[in-house]
């Protein structure tokens, strides 16, 4: 992974017309290439993003021994069955937090995994414990090592685990882990996010008997093995299309968002219609339109299906090209309003008022400048603040973006946006 050797150069955007495809979501695909761990076969996945967190997903399952065959157009052959090893490679793991899911399958497949501490990152601590309390009541042994740590199960039980805190990586891990434990077991507190009964429905259609995934109680029994029977299509990436829909509202023209699924947004949607976004919603598809001003909110980020915190950053590029005062409060991850100095510098009047809150006010106009995406979706917002500011923009660490938005720029290029790729 060549980090940091691109960046892109963005001009001042003129109106944004035309029609923009969503893929599959990242945070669904990195499950489902975990879950391949369950199975006694190769299994197919279909409609995977070709970007950069998913290449780092075929290279951990390969340096474990599987196999990762690109069999068609964002179409997978997942061999990891063939996987011969229990540890997590430590430099992709620690790079890419997620890793921390394939523990679950891990242990229930393996009886034993191995993998570093999946570290902080710029949004935040990211802390296991919760993970570390469910694999301890499923009857798991933790080995705290110094830079790491070993789980191992001769086998899984069933057990009744109440979640601290709601995690959405620790309720699909959990959900995972006790698909082939012995016995009942009680996901308690659990996260609502959509990829998790997307990923519980897969699981089910192999054999899985998981019920309640989408709800905050999920009741899994633990059955032998799965068989893998149909190629699973990847759902539609919901931050992808809320960050094409705040892109639109900003500055787009009749923008049609395609092959999105409106119903993963609704409550984000009634913030971009507050502000004045004209919006039209079908089955699968958006089409919006920036208003002649857009008008201040605040936000509150919440786990789904309130505001996602995925989506926070790019809306606060929106709201600093909105008329008033706009309060935005960060309640998920205490450093993920770690970028705003950059959207100031540009112009922007952001003050930070707590670690978890800003105010933000608008209208301002903002000029290009040169940045350093901190994460993905930070990364995301300085694309939308550059498009509409005035003259140029350099935003280094293009490879933070890669890791969930594919070829971003040859998309927005042909929305009209002059965004360029370069080698630096
Ligand atoms: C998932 O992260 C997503 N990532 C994130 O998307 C998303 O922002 C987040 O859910 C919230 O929606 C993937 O699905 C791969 P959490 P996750 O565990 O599961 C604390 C993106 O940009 N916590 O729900 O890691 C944690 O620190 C990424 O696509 C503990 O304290 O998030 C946070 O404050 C960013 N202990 C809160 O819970 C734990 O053991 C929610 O985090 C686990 C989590």
């Amino acid at each position: 992974m060549d980090e940091g050797k691109e960046m892109f150069l963005i001009k001042e955007g003129n109106e944004l017309r035309g029609e923009i495809e969503v893929y599959g979501a990242k945070n669904a695909a990195l499950k489902i290439f975990a879950a391949s761990i369950l199975f006694n076969e190769p299994i197919i996945v279909k409609n995977v993003p070709e970007i950069e967190d998913i290449a780092r997903c075929k290279e951990l399952l390969e340096f474990m021994g599987g196999r990762v065959q690109n069999t068609g157009k964002r179409e997978y052959k997942i061999s990891s069955n063939l996987i011969n090893s229990s540890i997590l490679e430590p430099k992709i793991s620690k790079s890419m937090r997620s890793s921390i899911v394939f523990t679950g399958p891990m242990l229930a497949k393996f009886d034993k995994v191995e993998f570093p501490h999946p570290g902080g990152c710029v949004i935040g601590e990211r802390p296991i414990d919760v993970f570390l309390e469910g694999f301890e009541k499923l009857g798991a042994k933790i080995t705290i090592q110094q830079n790491g740590y070993i789980l191992e199960a001769k086998k899984l039980r069933g057990a009744k685990i109440i979640f601290k805190k709601i995690s959405v990586t620790a309720t699909e891990t959990l959900m995972m882990a006790a698909a082939l434990a012995e016995g009942k077991t009680i996901l308690y507190n659990s996260a609502l996010e959509p990829e998790i009964p997307a990923l519980a429905d897969f699981l089910n259609s192999c054999g899985a008997k998981i019920k309640g995934a989408g709800t905050y109680k999920i009741e899994i029994t633990g059955v032998k093995n799965l068989k893998f029977k149909n190629p699973y299509v990847i759902i539609p990436d919901r931050i992808e299309a809320g960050s094409f829909a705040i892109l639109a509202a900003i500055l787009g023209k009749e923008i049609k968002i395609t092959r999105c699924e409106p119903n993963h947004l609704l409550v984000f949607l009634e913030y971009l219609k507050y502000v004045g976004a004209e919006i039209e919603k079908g089955k699968n598809f958006l089409k919006i339109s920036s208003p002649k001003k857009l008008k201040s909110i605040d936000v509150k980020t919440r786990e789904y299906p309130g505001f996602p915190t995925d989506l926070q950053a790019p809306f606060v590029a929106l709201l600093t090209q909105a008329e008033g005062k706009s309060i935005v409060t960060e309640t998920i991850f205490e450093g993920r309003l770690n970028y705003i100095e950059d959207l100031n510098r540009m112009g922007a009047k952001i003050m930070p008022c707590d670690p978890r809150r800003i105010i933000i006010e608008g209208k301002t106009d903002l000029r290009g400048k040169e940045m350093e995406s901190p994460d993905l979706r930070a990364g995301l917002a300085f694309v939308l603040a550059a498009l509409c500011a005035k003259g140029e923009s350099i935003i280094h660490g293009v490879y933070k973006i890669d890791r969930g938005y594919e070829k971003i720029e040859k998309r927005l290029q042909k929305l009209g946006a002059d965004i360029e790729r370069i080698k630096s």
